[in-house]
């Protein structure tokens, strides 16, 4: 029998549980973890593939805002917990989960669906493309000192609620400045800092050092965990960072100098960061600090091209008609005329002939800034150039001087 694709209920919220983990490879308290969700999940968002009652796949997403190149923000959609049991797969369940939440978001006028992909091949072909490049930046603690003097301002702090709020405030300001970036939720907070405990990951146990400038205002945080370890008699510790935000370029040297010089800690990792971070200008011997596992982070879909399009910024000036391919779209391809520039952009459905057609998911490779989309185009079959240079014009346009990060997993 064709298994039934439709939305959880309450009272199915641990089988849930127990599909999603098992085919995630884990084993949690299944009925810990669905109390712990259910005043959490919105279950409008949130399907399952019901085979004679039992459940065999899970797809959800949660509501959430995406900054774009320019500082616009768009209503997004953030995909997770995508699983099919071992004994169901590759019979086409993901692809009817996937049509059955895509059409949800598009009636809810979300413009963008977000996800992290387990696999790189899973999700091209849904129109998702690798939106975002993130690196590990992993220090070597013991083969470099810091350039200029240590400015202070420094406290490690207990979390409290008081001090949940200065944070939360810290990082709001910070996603609202930088490409890639989403709102986080509320309820990660508590069990990020260990302030409550998490039915599937137990009680984070880790440090917070925090930075205030010369006014008073906390403008960083880092979080942090610690594994010792050591060699001969010598100290070989690694400090590896959860959360690091800095909201001037003093705090994010401070917090970092403040972990390196750590007694007892040769190396400091970091995961989920941009390439372009300031870390090697920071030091005396810049080759002290690598970007190891140079990786596709967050992925894009765009569902509403036009408006997508139209909402973020562009460093120069182009016009041309594109032919976006979308298995999606009414007749699965969208004409649209782009006139961009960095006084304004306008975007909207023409019946002009195009000067390139490329799929959706090369554009959303390229809509942050993250890839070019001369490379982009080619994951996806290539792209038509029905103008001579279209794609070089297109490629130019959607550069960003600046790299998006999304520093959020999800
Ligand atoms: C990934 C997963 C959800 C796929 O579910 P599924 O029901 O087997 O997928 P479908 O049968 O709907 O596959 C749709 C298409 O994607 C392809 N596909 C699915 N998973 C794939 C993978 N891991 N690698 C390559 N291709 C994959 C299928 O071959 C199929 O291709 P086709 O349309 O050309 O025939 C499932 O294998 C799973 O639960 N994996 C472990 C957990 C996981 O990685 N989840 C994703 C988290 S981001």
């Amino acid at each position: 029998m064709t298994p039934e694709i439709r939305r959880v209920r309450d009272d199915e919220l641990a089988a849930y549980v127990d599909a999603l983990s098992t085919a995630f490879l884990e084993r949690p308290d299944t009925v810990k973890v669905a109390e712990e969700l259910r005043p959490i999940w919105d279950l409008e968002r949130t399907w399952g593939a019901f085979d004679g009652g039992r459940i065999c796949g899970s797809f959800r997403s949660w509501a959430t805002e995406l900054t774009v190149p320019g500082g616009a923000r768009l209503p997004a959609a953030a995909v997770s917990a995508v699983t099919v049991r071992p004994t169901h797969r590759r019979r086409g369940i993901l692809r009817r989960m996937v049509a059955a939440e895509h059409a949800a978001m598009r009636e809810r006028d979300e413009a963008v669906a977000l996800l992290y992909a387990s696999e790189y091949p899973i999700y091209g072909r849904f129109g998702y493309g690798p939106g975002i490049r993130e690196t590990a930046w992993v220090l070597d603690a013991t083969s470099t000192s810091f350039l200029g003097e240590a400015s202070g301002g420094i406290q490690l702090e207990s979390p409290d609620e008081a001090l949940r709020d200065e944070l939360r405030a810290v990082v709001e300001t910070w996603r609202l400045r930088v490409a890639g970036e989403i709102r986080r939720r509320d309820f990660r907070w508590d069990f990020d800092l260990g302030l409550r405990e998490s039915a599937w990951d137990g009680r984070w146990k880790g440090f917070l050092a925090v930075h205030r400038g010369a006014s008073g205002t906390l403008d960083g945080y880092v979080r942090y965990r610690a594994t010792q370890k050591w060699e001969h008699g010598q100290p070989r510790g690694t400090l590896e960072i959860d959360d690091l935000y800095a909201l001037n370029d003093d705090a994010h040297a401070a917090l970092w100098r403040l972990l390196a010089e750590t007694d007892w800690v040769a190396t400091v990792k970091a995961e989920r960061r941009s390439l372009s971070d300031r870390l090697p200008w920071l030091l005396t011997n810049a080759r002290a600090a690598r970007a190891e596992d140079v990786a596709d982070g967050m992925w894009v879909r765009l569902f509403d091209v036009p408006r997508a399009l139209e909402a973020r910024g562009y460093e120069r000036e182009g016009s041309l008609v594109l032919e976006v391919v979308d298995a999606e779209a009414p007749g699965g391809r969208a004409r649209l005329r782009l006139d961009a520039g960095p006084n304004g952009t306008t975007c909207r459905p023409t019946d002009r002939s195009p000067d390139l057609t490329l799929d959706v998911a090369a554009l959303g490779s390229a809509y942050l800034g993250g890839y070019p989309l001369r490379y982009a185009v080619f994951a996806r079959g290539g792209a038509d150039e029905h103008s001579e240079g279209a794609l070089a014009v297109a490629d130019a346009l959607f550069r960003t001087l600046d790299e998006p990060i999304c520093t959020t997993f999800f």
